[in-house]
């Protein structure tokens, strides 16, 4: 049974009104108190996290921090990684996490998640899946009933390879709308992930039920690579709202 829920912070007295991305940073700077010298760090990817990644940055800087070790979850993390100075390492070579930081699109009411809007669901599913502690840090928006209760997009990445036939099994079997990702203002031009694939996203009417059920089945479809639906993986959540910010462990 989870862990309730525990008010960590309340919001300051002189500020009740906070903008989405202050919310994403007091997250982001809380889940970095979890942080200590000589960790192996998973390292998020998007807005929220990237609010994280710049506090261990400031916080090596000032030698609040030392022999950290990130593990990037996309090429834009590593890149931000590189330009703070943070050491960087694959799976490959370090195969246990210690704890890994990461921002999410939805969090349902058993800390499940929607990845992958911001493009970086496969390796982040393959990074934060072999860490010890995975703290998921969201502004309270996130938050949603139901997986694919927000409406918005089920990110599912696949091979380029005919993708069409892909996006239309998948609409046939879960009587959703698939839509191809494109490259902002260039309708033209699919969305490349980082390992080269395309994203399709879907749209339900409804929720989609037994997320692992649906799980198995997208990826029994031929050309699937990775959904992003993150089951059971998330051990640490922190949410930022104009209450404060609660945590809550699993
Ligand atoms: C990227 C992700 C992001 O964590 C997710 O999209 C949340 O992004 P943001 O922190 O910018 O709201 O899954 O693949």
């Amino acid at each position: 049974k989870p862990n309730p829920t525990t008010l960590i912070s309340s919001p300051p007295p002189h500020q009740l009104i906070f903008t989405q991305d202050e919310l994403k940073k007091i997250a982001a700077y809380k889940a970095v108190e979890f942080v200590e010298s000589g960790m192996v760090i998973g390292l998020g990817t998007g807005s929220t996290a990237k609010h994280a990644i710049d506090r261990i940055g400031e916080l090596l800087h000032q030698g609040k921090l030392s022999n950290i070790i990130g593990i990037p979850t996309s090429k834009q993390t590593q890149h931000q990684a590189f330009c703070l100075g943070i050491p960087v390492s694959d799976i490959e070579t370090h195969p246990v996490v210690d704890l890994a930081i990461d921002g999410a699109d939805e969090v349902d009411p058993d800390m499940n998640l929607v990845k992958g809007r911001g493009g970086s669901l496969l390796r982040e599913k393959m990074i934060e899946s072999c860490c010890k502690k995975f703290v998921v840090i969201v502004d309270e928006s996130k938050l949603v009933e139901y997986v694919g209760g927000s409406g918005l997009a089920m990110p599912v990445e696949i091979v380029p390879f005919c993708w069409k036939f892909t996006a239309k099994k998948l609409e046939s079997l879960f009587g959703c709308v698939a839509k191809l990702r494109v490259v902002m203002n260039k309708l033209d031009d699919p969305y490349v992930t980082d390992n080269g694939n395309y994203i399709i996203d879907l749209y339900f009417k409804k929720d989609v039920g037994d997320l692992r059920v649906a799980g198995d089945a997208m990826l029994r479809v031929a050309g699937v690579v990775e959904h992003g639906m993150f089951i059971d993986m998330a051990t640490t959540l922190i949410v930022a709202g104009e209450f404060g910010v609660t945590l809550r462990n699993k």
